[in-house]
């Protein structure tokens, strides 16, 4: 391995909980749960050490069947993962965070999580269905709950010692720092959208000031439209470094201080995207002041409700 390889390497100290979070992350949201199985139990294979699940993606038992299955070949051991879970929007309730940890926790076959994120600020009515909805077909939300009352039931479970850590999700500058300013335990990560096309430097920096890690999904824009992929300047500094226009963007990613979380069902793109080297300083420049189209791909920061929304070509600013 060169000194460039190290990249992938990188492992970012947590400074509000224990442990550090390796930078390359896989994240689980695949619908089907075989195809999760496999999917995790490649990402291990290749070097992938940081998995984020959740509540509502419904295959935590197929994630955790997948790491237990890699544990028992003695190939990687439990304290060398960081795995994430996520508490969904009709657990909001302080009196339903703990029973939605520890059912997290039974499917993922762990006795501690290193990182339980809130994974939207909006609580929605609690119940059984993940999406609940008023007699006008309109998404139900909780004016019961305030998500500092969320917070400080994630503040009692790490307290307890069953997560290291504790962090949000889908969440503004502006509602971040809100629970900052009250918080006793501070988020040690916040997970948002976040790649060239979304590159939230203004959170970013005060993330960086408040030393919380920003943990960004969708770095290759979930592959729509506009196709990152095929972006010019990064495919150019890829051709540059003799590296795919993905491995630019995960480079980016780790480069600029943030871990990423990829996900792909195809094993190729798996190694593909564990296989970063950093880039020349000029190369992430470049990619600062050429890339100027600005998208935001998933709608759930403004309503609680996830999903990719699909559109034919959405650019702006002034470059391209
Ligand atoms: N907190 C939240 O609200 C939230 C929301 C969304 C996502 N997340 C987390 O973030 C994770 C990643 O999000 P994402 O799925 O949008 O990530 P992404 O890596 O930006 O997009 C995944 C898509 O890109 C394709 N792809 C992956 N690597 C590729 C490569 N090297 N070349 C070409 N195409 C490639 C995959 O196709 P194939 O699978 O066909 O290879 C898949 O369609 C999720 O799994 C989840 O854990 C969190």
């Amino acid at each position: 391995m060169t000194s460039d390889d190290r990249l992938r390497e990188t492992r970012i100290p947590l400074t509000h909980g224990s442990g550090a979070l390796p930078a390359v992350g896989f994240g689980t949201l695949i619908p089907d749960p075989d195809a999760t199985g496999r999917a995790v139990k490649t990402a291990l294979e290749v070097g992938f050490r940081h998995f984020d699940s959740a509540e509502r993606y419904r295959n935590e038992d197929a994630v955790g069947a997948a790491i237990h299955a890699v544990f028992r070949t003695g190939a990687v051991r439990r304290q060398d993962v960081f795995v994430t879970a996520k508490l969904w929007n009709t657990n909001h309730r302080p009196e339903r965070v703990k029973p939605a940890f520890e059912a997290s926790l039974h499917r993922l076959q762990l006795d501690y999580v290193d990182s339980y994120v809130i994974h939207t600020p909006f609580a929605f009515r609690p119940g059984a269905e993940l999406h609940p909805t008023d007699a006008q077909g309109r998404v139900a939300y909780d004016p019961g709950v305030t998500l500092i009352e969320t917070w400080q039931a994630l503040e009692r479970l790490m307290e307890e010692g069953r997560c290291r850590s504790i962090g949000l999700s889908d969440i503004g500058l502006e509602k971040l720092r809100e629970i900052v300013a009250v918080a006793r335990i501070k988020p040690a990560v916040v997970q948002v959208e976040s790649h060239p096309y979304l590159p939230e430097w203004e959170l970013l920096d005060y993330c960086r000031a408040q030393r919380i890690v920003v943990q960004a999904f969708a770095p290759l824009c979930h592959a729509m439209e506009p196709r990152l992929l095929d972006d010019p300047v990064l495919a150019d500094i890829g051709r540059s470094v003799g590296k795919t226009t993905a491995q630019v963007a995960l480079a980016w990613a780790v480069q600029r201080g943030t871990a990423f979380l990829t996900t792909s069902v195809t094993p190729h793109r798996i190694r593909e995207n564990f296989e970063i080297t950093a880039l020349p300083e000029d190369a992430m420049q470049e990619i600062r002041d050429r890339i100027t189209t600005r998208v935001r791909f998933n709608a759930v920061v403004e309503t609680g409700v996830p999903g990719f929304i699909p559109r034919a070509s959405a650019k702006s600013g002034t470059g391209r």
